[in-house]
């Protein structure tokens, strides 16, 4: 049958989609239907989140990541991590720790180690850092505890702790408006994750996390285009991690035929370039997405509609496959 992951296995690509918490609560039955034939790789929306994980120093809960795990292993998909190390949905006892550079770094490690550990030889790539780097691309991000306790390289040893504990699983740097080279931020992250590679940091891939608004232009698309390229000149992948195209509501049908232009252009540029192989998107119905409430105004970002109907959007990735 005609899908998206049977058309993506041709190309040798993964196509996956973020699973939230509606996922362990019994769905509907179109909800997994849809899951089970359209996509060959889940990632967790929160449940493998650092505060999900160790909500207690050293006591972890893996109860839901390993339900969603099993369920992709039964259905013949692949997993992706997200994620050990980010500012955001820390638990209370990170944040409001008393802490040394040294002590901070230990709970780093554990994290890390315990978690990659549990799912050594499961998950094939992992977010191993997430969001690190300041919107207006000045450096890395201020207000995040690992900068502001341990120093800048909390980013180095990050994926030196990750590829110790799986040194076969795939190492990610990911991040958002990182997508289109020349913007302040996507060339810091360049600059930054350069040097890390060019000084033996273990960084196999950059997730570019994709959350774009509708309507994006061919100059846009195009220095995508460019700086996936700039990162295969240096050996790293490059790997569309939370790809969702938010259009602002109400919507007439030309906006859902921008989306699907978007969208399949989006994937014509990552199938175009070897080194990107994984195509995740934030969830794949529009019933359930995290852009209505973080967006005010804004919606109908993914390729099925509420119904689980397929959107122009749907339509435009299958015929880029
Ligand atoms: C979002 C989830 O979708 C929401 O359910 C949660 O409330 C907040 O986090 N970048 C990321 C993701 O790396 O982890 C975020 O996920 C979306 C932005």
């Amino acid at each position: 049958v005609q899908s998206l992951r049977a058309l993506a296995a041709k190309k040798g690509m993964l196509i996956g989609t973020a699973v939230g918490s509606n996922f362990y609560s019994n769905p509907d039955a179109k909800f997994k239907d849809t899951l089970q034939r359209e996509f060959s790789m889940l990632v967790c929306e929160n449940e493998m989140k650092f505060d999900a994980l160790e909500p207690q120093q050293n006591s972890f809960n893996f109860s839901r990541p390993d339900q969603l795990l099993s369920y992709a292993q039964s259905n013949g998909m692949a997993m992706r991590g997200h994620t050990l190390v980010w500012h955001a949905q820390n638990p209370s006892w990170i944040t409001n720790g008393n802490w040394t550079r040294d002590t901070l770094l230990a709970a780093m490690k554990n994290h890390i180690s315990k978690v990659m550990a549990h799912y050594k030889g499961k998950i094939k790539e992992w977010d191993v850092a997430n969001e690190c780097i300041a919107d207006n691309g000045s450096g890395l991000r201020g207000e995040s505890i690992w900068r502001r306790v341990i120093g800048d390289d909390y980013l180095d040893y990050a994926f030196k702790y990750a590829r110790e504990a799986d040194p076969d699983a795939l190492l990610f740097y990911n991040d958002y408006n990182i997508e289109d080279m020349g913007s302040a931020k996507a060339d810091k992250a360049y600059a930054i994750l350069s040097d890390m590679k060019s000084r033996g940091i273990p960084i196999d891939g950059v997730g570019f996390q994709s959350h774009f608004i509708n309507g994006m232009s061919s100059s846009y698309l195009s220095n995508i285009d460019k700086n996936i390229k700039r990162y295969a000149a240096i050996g790293l992948k490059v790997s569309l991690t939370e790809v969702d195209i938010r259009i602002k509501l109400p919507a007439d049908s030309s906006a859902y035929q921008t989306q699907a232009n978007n969208y399949g252009d989006l994937m014509k540029i990552c199938l175009s370039n070897p080194n990107c192989t994984t195509f995740v998107l934030w969830g794949f119905t529009d019933k359930h997405s995290w852009i209505p409430g973080t967006f005010s105004g804004y919606g109908d970002a993914l390729i099925f509609d509420s119904n689980y109907n397929p959107k122009p959007a749907y339509n435009s990735l299958i015929n880029a496959l």
